[in-house]
């Protein structure tokens, strides 16, 4: 079977356009380091991954958007050529069965390396202070939200994301956005990192984070290139620095510990897994790779369990555990998470993946003890949107039963799914209960009420009616009370 294209060839229209953009400033001269020549592997024009010395701009602390927005661009500044020929050998090789995972760098900090809220924040713990006094920690998340052919969807829906930082209520405001994998088509290459992340995300005003998906450690057969290269030096950073990649813009590298980590946030952690580089299934485990990420997994619930950590718990990866369309379910990645977790009697409150390019969104009730847990698939962050039926076949209705109860398996139902608009979801986090919102980007910026939602409560794991504190506007919950004791 072809491995699935997830790249298309660049509109002719925009071949040879470069962009003029005025790059900006890097903010305050005065707390920059001095500036450090690093060793780094570009890949070349010619696809050739060649190191080169670039210099990359130690800083003493993060910096997230521009000093001022700027309007989006309309072409790309790197043409992005038709990756078919590449594509061809993949092909071949996958019918000749000779693909497999990756081997990828052991994340730096042990079993379970960690990562903080105030961490990514440069030790400023102002994120924390305004989360732990409102009582409630917002985050955004989206996969695939890179693109080939152009900026127009990866902006339309980075450009909503960005508005929801226009808030009246501090409570309601983002403090991250963790990124499901598929940052930069087709190959992770350096020279896409501008148009497909840096360049979409400039006005972000927050940190970001993210799971490596599989066009972010596969290596094109037509370049000498190393896997996960660029991700590595743009999302694993040791210190604060400004990449090449960025292309003047002022976004420091973020400083992950590596492709697997936990995030720890108020009322929130996340354990973050890499799915690898095969188009399916999803594989966190085998004789390629060894067993690094099991033995992280089993880490992190065994200390959730000794901390009676009372928070939400949350997974993500690239590839779904289950999916209705656009791509497969990965039931062996599954079953090997589910057997650590049916061994620590620990179980996440929600799954967040990427990789078919909709929005999904599953209900798994435990058959053992009829807990709830949401399968969320949001991957239509930016690359072109994949129906989940295929084409000449009826839509398919929400919701339907994807996996029936059984003595051997969970009720697994998709409850609701979008592959008509590009999207991202929305988490809303307090001490007892997590809330997950889809928004459609073409709703537009001022639109704030969700096109689909789901809450858990996390004492109970079971789905939730969320209640919402005033409306997260005080102001008008205010007036509207008021209206009611008339
Ligand atoms: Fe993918």
């Amino acid at each position: 079977m072809p491995a699935k294209r997830e790249s298309k060839k660049n509109d002719p229209k925009d071949s040879g356009k470069k962009e003029k953009r005025k790059e900006p400033s890097e903010g305050n001269a005065a707390r920059r380091k001095a500036s450090v020549a690093a060793a780094v592997s570009v890949v070349q024009p010619g696809g050739v991954d060649a190191p080169v010395a670039l210099r990359e701009r130690a800083l003493t602390h993060p910096v997230f958007a521009q000093p001022q927005p700027t309007a989006d661009p309309t072409v790309f500044r790197v043409a992005h050529p038709s990756d078919d020929a590449a594509y061809k050998e993949i092909d071949k090789l996958n019918a000749e069965h000779k693909l497999f995972p990756l081997p990828f760098p052991a994340p730096r900090g042990g079993v379970e390396p960690q990562l903080s809220l105030a961490q990514v924040f440069g030790g400023n713990t102002g994120a924390v202070d305004t989360v732990t006094s409102s009582g409630q920690l917002v985050f955004h998340a989206l996969g695939d939200c890179g693109n080939t052919t152009g900026p127009a969807t990866q902006n339309e829906v980075a450009d909503k994301m960005t508005a929801d930082f226009v808030e009246p209520n501090a409570a309601e405001i983002p403090q991250f956005a963790l990124l499901l994998g598929d940052v930069v088509y087709s190959f992770g290459e350096s020279k896409y990192y501008y148009d497909q992340f840096y360049e979409p995300y400039r006005n972000y005003p927050a940190p970001i984070l993210a799971c490596a998906g599989n066009h972010d450690g596969m290596v094109s057969p037509e370049a000498y290139a190393k896997s996960l290269a660029a991700f590595l030096r743009n999302f694993c950073a040791q210190d604060f620095v400004v990449t090449p990649e960025a292309g003047g813009l002022s976004r420091t590298a973020q400083i992950q510990p590596g492709v697997f980590f936990t995030f720890e946030a108020p009322f929130a952690r996340v354990l973050v897994i890499y799915s690898n580089t095969l188009e399916d299934p999803g594989v966190i485990s085998d004789s390629h790779i060894g067993r690094a990420q099991l033995d992280y997994l089993d880490a992190a619930l065994k200390r959730v369990k000794a901390e009676k950590f009372k928070g939400a718990l949350l997974i993500a990866d690239h590839h779904p555990p289950y999916c209705a369309g656009g791509h497969g379910s990965s039931t062996a990645m599954l079953q090997q998470i589910d057997e650590i977790c049916e061994a620590n009697d620990v179980w996440p409150h929600a799954f967040l993946s990427g990789h078919a390019h909709n929005y999904q969104r599953f209900t798994r009730t435990r058959r053992t003890d009829g807990t709830q847990i949401p399968y969320i698939v949001c991957g239509n962050g930016g690359h072109g949107l994949i129906k989940l039926a295929p084409n000449g076949t009826a839509p398919i209705r929400a919701p339907q039963v994807l996996q029936a109860a059984s003595a051997n398996s969970d009720l697994v139902v998709l409850e609701n799914y979008d592959d008509t608009n590009y999207g991202y979801l929305r988490l809303v986090v307090t001490a007892s209960q997590l809330r997950i919102e889809y928004h459609s980007a073409s709703d537009g910026l001022s639109a704030k009420a969700p096109n689909d939602y789901v809450a858990v409560d996390l004492g109970a794991r079971k789905i939730a009616h969320f209640v919402a504190t005033d409306m997260g506007r005080p102001g008008a919950a205010k007036a509207a009370r008021a209206m009611l004791k008339r």
